[in-house]
């Protein structure tokens, strides 16, 4: 499955909702997560973030493998969402800060 990561977080830019073909993507107050029973893989979400926060879970980064268990479990959690909108008012000021994990509203 796809994995969203940590350069979403305060971001939340949802190019990826419009481009998905399926509807697998749920939305919490400042951070996106893919649904792994629904994504099929297609890989298509992945050029359209403008934060690179998209990866297939098997080019994970070692220190994001932690967002496959979350991806999973706040998808179960949280609503779909499936069309774009707009980004995060500071979206611009959060897309290149590091280490927004402990920012992650659940
Ligand atoms: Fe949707 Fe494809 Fe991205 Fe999965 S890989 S979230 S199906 S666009
Ligand atoms: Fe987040 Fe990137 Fe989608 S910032 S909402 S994963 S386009």
């Amino acid at each position: 499955s796809f994995v969203v990561t940590e350069a979403c977080i305060r971001c939340k830019y949802t190019d990826c909702v419009a481009a998905c073909p399926v509807e697998c993507f749920h939305e919490g107050p400042d951070f996106l997560v893919i649904d792994p029973e629904v994504c099929i893989d297609c890989g298509v979400c992945v050029p359209e973030c403008p934060v690179e926060a998209i990866f297939d879970e098997k080019d994970l980064p070692a220190e994001q493998r932690e967002y496959i268990e979350l991806n999973r479990r706040l998808a179960a959690q949280w609503p779909l969402i499936t069309a774009a909108q707009d980004p995060l008012p500071d979206a611009e000021h959060w897309a290149n800060q590091p280490h927004k994990r402990a920012l992650l509203t659940e």
